[in-house]
């Protein structure tokens, strides 16, 4: 429900469980006058302090540098008396920096706006309410619509900004946020996701310290070492209690999250494209659209603000078929193989993997151009015919024979100086003029911002589509991007390359699942580094991690499920030692940890120890059986290994709390320890559930009943099983 309240001169947009105030104050300003629990009908204009401002007269305003660094903001401008971090910052041909906004006007409507060439949400139910609030800059010429979406089923608010010239000569927009507001610190703490290649996206929990604290990236994506999100929350806020806020950002480019902390002990929290590097020319008449940010509130605890995002990204984010879908278990050969591989080789391994109950085969990097290793054919879209003797037809052919469909990967972004197109096209690569560009995996950035070079590359990813019945594809971008520069931008737009890249690389994966529209595409960079919902847009799942480890695994995905649905997180079962750090881990908590993503293998079958092979058809069971629960019930942590350092717990909940899948894992055992008892949540307390172990011998391991309230109070029981890694999987269904 969004309300106006012409007395107050306050809107108010109520979800289910939150409420969210914007008055009008002083000379038109935009205040933020409240965000959190749902609040009675008042009039919560008190709430700005308008005019508290030490030393100032209270009953008449003053100046407007006694309330702008003050105000609890909406939207603040950059350079005329909030001298804090703006959320927009525009320059005219003057040269002048300052952008002052006054309200202007308002809209309430039912539905939601769309976004051009950006990824947005949508509404199938006709729930959806937006608020559009108008302001200007009449000194510019300039108006800003300030966007505020709410659903009926997901506590998250979707906020955007779209800014308007009207000016006789162009503007340059420095900075446009996509999301920001200012609240008071009540001694928060703030939560970020951080990482590196392999080790992405771990929660970081730290006290909010006076001046700013920012996650960005300048990397042209969204990269593995910080991430588009924050949550501000109550220092003794815990999975199930007290108040979060978490901001997030629907986008795959450079951004910034931060928050800063005042004089006056006032949070500002913003969200948006990083300005560092960016500057977009506004002609006459002109608009530029933010992408869309996204702010929840939980008085639940952490538990609860994942419970708003999942919701709002699975209802009404992601787009591909495949969302409710159990989608097939593949089996990649990425770790079987690297670049050694033939059709033979991929036969025997898709042979041995159809015997099982697996059903897709993924041929990875590879299988193109001259390519043996990393160092060349990018670019180079067709069959390496060495390796697949008569191209890539009888393959697949014969793949589909076996049962199974057949996938391929791609990195359609980039280019080997080793190659036919860099030797025929050396200025589609990235590069400023005069300046030798850097490499990184001896690969160039190409120019997709540039017509011509989309087309072609486009023109090759479909062709090889259309060549054979191929149903599933690999989208990887294995670089970040320097030395940027683009022929076709003048000097003063060359502030603009990096989100032209972003919508350029969304244009072309709209083309792909436009054209064909059955196809599953799995986005990936160098493992997870573009894990972010811009993505969901177009593929329902992400490759979470180069690194699949079972145990390095509990961090990344704990982290990645703290924001993201369970549904796209890509996870694989693979050899030990592994791959990525050498440790040595049972193959069934291998299989428990990838069953709680979209599960697959990553091994060469045809040389995996038989007592670990023996163990797939179970596992495919398994994922066949709690698939449905773990994409669409509701996930809660139970307990992090990050934190006690001793074991992982999480679940997945039906949304009518009668069925749950309960994951243990256990890092070290340790002698003469009693059994331990773990406490669930958000179980009906008054249901009795049985409680079974579905992977294990049901003589050793006898059901047991107990009530909601006792296992959520009292625990249940879970072994002490010999070794370190081990794990358990636990079914909690209620009785009828
Ligand atoms: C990236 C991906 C891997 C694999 C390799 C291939 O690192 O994350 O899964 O596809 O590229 O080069």
């Amino acid at each position: 429900m969004i309300t106006y309240n012409s007395k107050t001169q306050t809107f108010r947009l109520d979800t289910a469980n939150s409420t969210y105030c914007i008055t009008i104050a002083q000379k038109g300003y935009l205040a933020h006058s409240y965000y959190g629990a749902k609040i009675g009908q008042d009039d919560v204009s008190y709430l700005t302090r308008q005019m508290e401002y030490p030393f100032a007269d209270s009953s008449v305003f003053r100046e407007k540098l006694s309330i702008l660094d003050f105000l609890h903001q909406e939207y603040p401008t950059d350079g005329v008396g909030d001298f804090r971090k703006s959320a927009l910052a525009i320059t005219n041909n003057t040269g002048n920096n300052a952008v002052e906004l006054k309200y202007k006007d308002f809209k309430i409507t039912d539905g939601y706006p769309t976004l051009a060439g950006l990824p947005c949400v949508f509404d199938k139910s006709n729930k959806a309410q937006t608020l559009i609030i108008t302001t200007c800059d009449d000194v510019l010429g300039i108006e800003v619509e300030l966007y505020y979406i709410i659903f009926d089923d997901t506590n998250a608010i979707v906020r955007s900004a779209k800014i308007i010239s009207h000016a006789q000569e162009p503007v340059f927009i420095k900075k446009a946020m996509s999301l920001a507001f200012d609240m008071d610190n009540d001694d928060y703490d703030a939560i970020t996701l951080n990482g590196s290649w392999a080790r992405e996206r771990h929660i970081d929990r730290h006290p909010i310290h006076m001046g700013v604290q920012e996650a960005c990236s300048v990397r042209g994506e969204t990269s593995h070492q910080e991430h588009p999100f924050i949550a501000i929350l109550e220092k003794t806020a815990s999975w199930n209690s007290g108040n979060v806020y978490g901001v997030n950002f629907i986008y795959s480019g450079n951004f910034s999250a931060l928050v800063q902390r005042n004089q006056f002990d006032s949070l500002r929290v913003m969200i948006g494209i990083n300005p560092e590097n960016f500057c977009w020319k506004l002609e006459p008449g002109a608009t530029f659209e933010t992408p869309q940010a996204v702010v929840t509130f939980s008085g639940e605890g952490l538990n609860g603000m994942s419970h708003a995002f999942h919701d709002l990204y699975r209802n009404h984010l992601i787009r591909s078929p495949y969302k409710n879908q159990m989608r097939p278990i593949l089996i990649n050969n990425w770790e079987a193989t690297y670049f050694n591989f033939d059709t033979q080789k991929l036969i025997d391994i898709a042979r041995e993997a159809s015997k099982d109950g697996i059903e897709m085969l993924v041929m990875d990097d590879g299988w193109f151009g001259h390519r043996s290793f990393d160092d060349s054919s990018l670019g180079d879209w067709y069959v390496n015919e060495e390796k697949l003797k008569g191209g890539l037809k009888p393959l697949v052919d014969e793949v589909n024979k076996l049962g199974m469909k057949f996938g391929i990967w791609f990195e359609p972004e980039m280019v080997s100086p080793d190659s036919d197109l860099f030797r025929a096209h050396p200025d589609w690569a990235i590069q400023i003029k005069g300046r030798e560009p850097g490499m990184a995996r001896a690969q160039y950035v190409l120019d997709i911002t540039r017509k011509e070079v989309r087309d072609h590359i486009m023109n090759q990813v479909e062709g090889i589509l259309r060549s054979a019945n191929i149903e599933y594809v690999k989208w990887d971008m294995n670089r970040q991007i320097c030395d940027v520069g683009s022929l076709d931008l003048p000097a003063d737009q060359t502030g603009e390359f990096f989100h032209r890249y972003v919508l350029a690389l969304y244009s072309m994966q709209e083309q792909l699942i436009r054209d064909f529209p059955k196809l599953l595409l799995e986005n990936c960079s160098g493992g997870g580094a573009r894990f972010d919902p811009g993505m969901f847009y177009y593929s329902p799942q992400i490759w979470c991690s180069d690194d699949t480890d079972a145990i390095e695994r509990l961090s990344i995905q704990e982290g990645t499920a703290l924001v993201y649905p369970l549904s796209t997180m890509g996870a694989h079962v693979s050899v030990c030692p592994n791959h990525a750090c050498g440790r040595v881990t049972p193959f069934k908590t291998r299989g428990y940890v990838a069953l709680s993503g979209t599960f697959g293998y990553e091994l060469d079958i045809t040389k995996l120890p038989p007592e670990e092979r023996a163990m797939i058809p179970g596992q495919i069971a398994l994922y066949k059986k709690f698939s449905p629960l773990v994409r669409e019930g509701d996930y809660y942590r139970i307990a992090s290994a990050c934190e006690n350092h001793e074991y992982d717990c999480w679940m997945s909940m039906s949304r009518d709390k009668k069925q749950a899948l309960v994951t243990f894992v256990q890092l070290y055992n340790h002698p003469n320890y009693k059994t331990r008892m773990i406490k669930l949540t958000g179980l009906d307390a008054d249901k009795i559930y049985k409680i079974t172990w579905p992977d294990e011998d049901k003589e050793k391991f006898p059901p047991i009943q107990l009530a909601g309230a006792t296992i959520m109070n009292a625990g249940i029981p879970v072994r002490r099983d010999w070794g370190d890694y081990q794990a358990q999987l636990i079914f909690i269904e209620a009785l009828p």
